[in-house]
């Protein structure tokens, strides 16, 4: 499909507006819209023209969380580049941010280049990667500039797991200010890790070995201390703040009371803590090792704090943190001992659909669907306006959406390299049918037609919130 494509007769949708209008995309860019049935519509002329007759057409989806091949808990999580990216297509998604991971004593620079390495010519869809900063020291901090320079403009700290990518108060102190001046975006991920390994030993010991326990003793207490800790260090420092996967209504607390003081602090979930809990955790024998992740999945009672949130956008995004890991010979890696469990659930394929079904039930506006799963991760980490909506000059990250579709979520049938789903046999109303990355098809009437390395790199500005 070279030249023009027109995409004619359906309801586009973006956080900004709904209108029935055709779309036409010239040279990987949209290049006009016009109003369905208007003269400027007919006038309209293309090499191929998509019939979008009775369904959404909506900017293809920005999972600004993810871990391809990630190094983790002893093992790597099983999507590569090239599966996970497919996957993302499948489910409507075509530009993730992935999180480069500095080694302790290694350098930003050798962290980023071995991400690069990993994703080049693999990808079926565009992505950009964020920094994990694991080793805060001068160099690191000298780097973090060049970084932003290079399009590499989000920075991820851990106030989790200790010895392994945990930084003390003082070293994130250290990186919210370089941040601070050098216009980056830091990240957090926000639990007390210190005080969540004093539990860890205590539940242990006292023979609590199984999933059930990674809910237990990762407290919500402990993410909305770290949330607020970290809140008041980027005050300090002057910088703004992006906290990743956000579970508990606690945490989610701090940082409305943050935004209510009109701070720069911004906020993201996952599906996982929309659509799973801890009953998840606690299901007979192994099975709950599937659904740890860190934060955990928390009881029920939280979910409706978090919709809220998404509506009054306390929190503006919705990420997957997408981190699989085969049940097979990698969760159970932690059979006897919950804390070797490897952290992390597969997603990637799911976020757009799940998002859906909440407009279906009537938790979301159709708008607001868009706009926390494609435009605002798109301004967030400085992609906007070429990613997360459709207008002139955008690129042409199209989705074509069946609404009425019905569908039933399956290992079986996902395109996820992973032997589980953690939403197995959960039915859907919605489904993504054809889906364009700058105007090339990638998946066509539910027929996969993209090609590894068809994703490109992209550099990305600042946060476009500030
Ligand atoms: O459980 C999770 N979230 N695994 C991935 C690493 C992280 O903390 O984001
Ligand atoms: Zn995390
Ligand atoms: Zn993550």
């Amino acid at each position: 499909m070279n030249g023009r494509t027109l995409i004619r007769g359906g309801l586009v949708v973006t956080a900004a507006e709904e209108a029935h209008a055709d779309v036409l995309i010239e040279a990987g860019r949209i290049a006009a819209l016009a109003a369905h049935g208007s003269d400027a519509a007919a006038s309209l002329t293309a090499d191929t023209v998509i019939d979008a007759t009775g369904r959404y057409v909506v900017p293809g989806g920005v999972d600004a969380h993810t871990h391809m091949e990630m190094p983790f808990g002893g093992t790597t999580a099983s999507d590569t580049f090239e599966t996970g990216t497919r996957a993302a297509a499948w489910g409507g998604t075509t530009t993730i941010v992935d999180f480069a991971v500095q080694s302790v004593g290694g350098s930003l620079r050798a962290g980023l280049d071995a991400w690069h390495e990993k994703a080049d010519g693999r990808c079926a869809v565009d992505y950009g990667f964020h920094m994990i900063v694991a080793d805060v020291h001068d160099r690191t901090l000298r780097e973090m500039d060049a970084l932003v320079e290079e399009g590499v403009t989000s920075f991820k700290l851990f106030m989790a797991y200790p010895g392994v990518l945990y930084s003390d108060d003082g070293r994130i102190l250290r990186a919210f200010q370089r941040a601070a001046a050098n216009g980056g975006l830091p990240m957090v991920h926000a639990e007390n890790g210190i005080a969540i390994d004093v539990l860890v030993r205590q539940a242990l010991e006292a023979g609590r070995t199984g999933p059930r326990a990674h809910g237990e003793v990762r407290h919500a207490l402990l993410e909305a201390e770290a949330t607020h800790r970290a809140i008041q260090l980027a005050r300090v420092a002057g910088s703004p703040l992006y906290v990743v996967h956000v579970s508990a209504e606690q945490a989610l607390a701090e940082l409305t009371a943050a935004r209510d003081l009109g701070l720069p602090v911004f906020g993201e979930t996952c599906p996982q803590y929309l659509f799973l809990s801890a009953d998840n955790l606690a299901e007979p024998g192994f099975e709950g090792a599937k659904y740890v992740c860190s934060t955990p999945l928390r009881p029920r009672e939280h979910q409706a704090a978090l919709w809220r949130g998404l509506r009054t956008d306390d929190l503006q995004v919705v990420s997957t943190d997408h981190c699989p890991f085969c049940f097979a010979g990698q969760k159970e890696l932690g059979r006897g001992d919950f804390s070797r469990i490897p952290n992390g659930l597969p997603g990637v394929e799911n976020r757009m659909d799940l998002l859906h079904q909440a407009v279906v039930e009537g938790r979301l506006s159709r708008r607001r669907w868009i706009d926390v799963a494609c435009a605002a991760p798109a301004r967030m980490f400085g992609l906007h306006p070429r990613k997360g909506t459709i207008a002139p000059g955008a690129d042409a990250d199209v989705v074509i959406y069946d609404p009425h579709a019905e569908q039933t979520l399956s290992a079986r049938t996902h395109h996820m390299n992973v032997d589980y789903s953690a939403y197995e046999g959960r039915t859907l109303t919605g489904r993504v049918e054809t889906v364009l990355s700058r105007g090339v098809p990638v998946v066509d009437r539910g027929t996969y037609v993209g090609r590894a390395g068809h994703g490109q790199y992209t550099p990305r500005g600042l946060c476009q919130y500030l």
